[in-house]
């Protein structure tokens, strides 16, 4: 075993745990510090060295939609490490342990499948892993605060705090934190004052990282497989935050090129995270404006996005309308960024980024009055299908799902919804539409949804739903039969031909429409 002797030695130790450095032969020199060592010792090719040394721990509290996959693929590519995942939610974690796992994610079974009960282990015992591991990643959530200062716009840190405690009271060895959560900017520091006040031995050394985590739902698998960048933050003004970054560098340098690692001080590191949600969500809440200027000018939202995508300055991605973005992330992140905004007397930064989820708002109603006043200015008894109910495709995931605004407007104007989608469960609806479920029904199949509908909303961009037989759904709607396509995925003339009045965000409106509308 390696005898961890300082806490500026330790980072190093644990990447020799790793396997990823062997340590400097002898080692008498006083200052085994990493950046002393040649580059070499970095190399994840160990093939000329003797075997390596035992497995090094790490384990992450939080199996959710991040710390799950995440420590999923750094098991997969870091055979030499031990992973165990924490929750204190026993059905989660019995989840994982299972052939049914608690998440729906492409490509996860399998990773999951091959690495389980060989170096990757989902447990409760939050406090037994950390005790025995040199690195903890903390990937708890982060909600927007419900109550008191900052109430509807910070971030709850109280599971933070919570996990920050756990990890003081059982800690007899320096660790590594890791911030995998969206955390608002200098957590870290709070943490750290939390950590040092309540762990008993004042020797133990907690250094703090923040690598903050840019996989999207849906995709993870290739997003931690192939990322863009890993981005991690430390204290990178003192040896000790160097080493630490290094130790954390080094796991992903297992599968990741080196040149995109990239290194930052802790708060740019939080902030960046904040950041880049803000800016993907502001393309969308942007494009989404776009739309509805469309509407009112007849021009084409497609047409529009295509003709900026292909300036290279401003690039393809994230252009597509919607009905709104949701997921757990977007709106979370800039209502925390426009709060430490204000927090710091930014007032008019704060205003600018409101706006963005003001826009996504907006957009999430207008897509209701649309259909409301298409379909004659009463949808009272009408049943309406809901085709998708998740925030995006290839998830089960319906946190801030525009699905549920979307409902609930439609709701409150009298419509009966009839929803299906292919991985969201009906408790999950039910749990989602809390008080309103007399007026929904769920159904486990697309066509039992549609059968008598007056309209179908899409809401989920769901591939299955382009390839259903829409004349044979067309034959058992009720007529008019109405299409409101939120994403904008299915072949609208098509549809037309077929006899559908079709609604579609951004698109020239159907002249049908302009007059139920006295547009
Ligand atoms: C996002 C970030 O992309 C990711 O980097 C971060 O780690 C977590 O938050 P996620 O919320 O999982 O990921 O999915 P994303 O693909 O970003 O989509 C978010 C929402 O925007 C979805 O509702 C999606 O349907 C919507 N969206 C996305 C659009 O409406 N239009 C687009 O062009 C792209
Ligand atoms: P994310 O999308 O960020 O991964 P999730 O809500 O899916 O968020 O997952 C967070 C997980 O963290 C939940 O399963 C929750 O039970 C777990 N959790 C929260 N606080 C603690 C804690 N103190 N110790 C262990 N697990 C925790």
């Amino acid at each position: 075993m390696v005898k961890i002797t300082s806490s500026t030695s330790r980072a190093f130790a644990f990447l020799v745990i790793l396997g990823a450095v062997r340590p400097p032969k002898p080692p008498a020199a006083p200052d085994r510090r990493m950046p002393h060592f040649p580059r070499r010792f970095f190399s994840t090719s160990l093939s000329h060295l003797p075997p390596s040394p035992p497995p090094a721990t790490v384990c992450c509290i939080g199996a959710g939609y991040v710390g799950g996959p995440t420590m999923a693929m750094i098991a997969q590519k870091c055979p030499h490490i031990s992973v165990t995942v924490v929750d204190l939610s026993q059905p989660r974690i019995d989840a994982w342990n299972s052939d049914e796992l608690p998440i729906y994610e492409p490509g996860l079974d399998e990773v999951v499948k091959a690495c389980i009960g060989k170096n990757l282990f989902f447990t409760t015992d939050v406090e037994g892993a950390i005790a025995k591991c040199d690195m903890i990643f903390v990937s708890v959530n982060t909600p927007t605060k419900k109550t008191g200062l900052g109430k509807g716009k910070a971030a709850d840190l109280t599971y933070w705090e919570a996990a920050a405690r756990t990890i003081a009271a059982v800690s007899k060895t320096d660790k590594i934190i890791v911030e995998k959560s969206t955390v608002p900017v200098r957590t870290a520091e709070a943490i750290e004052k939390v950590l040092k006040r309540n762990c008993s031995d004042s020797t133990v050394q907690f250094n703090i990282l923040s690598n903050p985590e840019f996989l999207a739902e849906g995709t993870a698998m290739t997003d931690l497989a192939n990322p863009d960048r890993v981005l991690i933050g430390g204290k990178i003004e003192g040896q000790a935050g160097q080493d630490a970054v290094d130790a954390l560098a080094e796991v992903y340098a297992n599968w990741v090129p080196q040149e995109r690692i990239l290194r930052a001080n802790l708060w740019s590191a939080e902030l960046s995270k904040l950041a880049a949600n803000a800016f993907l969500a502001q393309r969308i809440s942007s494009i989404n404006a776009m739309s509805a200027l469309c509407e009112a000018t007849s021009a084409d939202v497609s047409q529009v996005a295509h003709a900026l995508g292909t300036d290279s300055r401003i690039g393809p991605k994230f252009l597509n309308a919607s009905v709104g973005f949701g997921g757990s992330c977007f709106q979370k992140d800039i209502l925390n960024l426009a709060y430490i905004c204000e927090c710091h007397g930014l007032k008019e930064v704060a205003d600018y980024w409101y706006s963005v989820v003001g826009m996504n708002d907006y957009q999430k109603s207008r897509f209701v009055k649309r259909v409301v006043s298409a379909m004659f200015n009463t949808i009272r008894n009408k049943k309406i299908a809901m085709l998708g109910f998740a925030f995006k495709k290839d998830t089960g995931d319906t946190r801030e799902t525009p699905a549920i605004d979307v409902g609930r407007g439609l709701i409150e104007d009298g419509a009966k919804l009839a929803i299906y989608d292919p991985k969201v469960s009906e408790e999950q609806i039910a749990m989602d539409m809390e008080g309103l479920t007399d007026n929904i029904t769920c159904y486990k199949s697309a066509m039992e949804a549609l059968d008598g509908a007056h309209a179908v909303t899409v809401m989920t961009e769901w591939d299955e739903f382009k390839a259903y037989d829409w004349k044979k759904i067309y034959g058992v709607m009720q007529k008019p039969a109405f299409v409101f396509d939120g994403r904008n995925i299915l072949d609208h003339e098509g549809l037309k031909e077929i006899g559908f009045i079709v609604y579609a965000l951004g698109k020239p409106i159907d002249p049908f429409l302009k007059s139920a509308e006295g547009a």
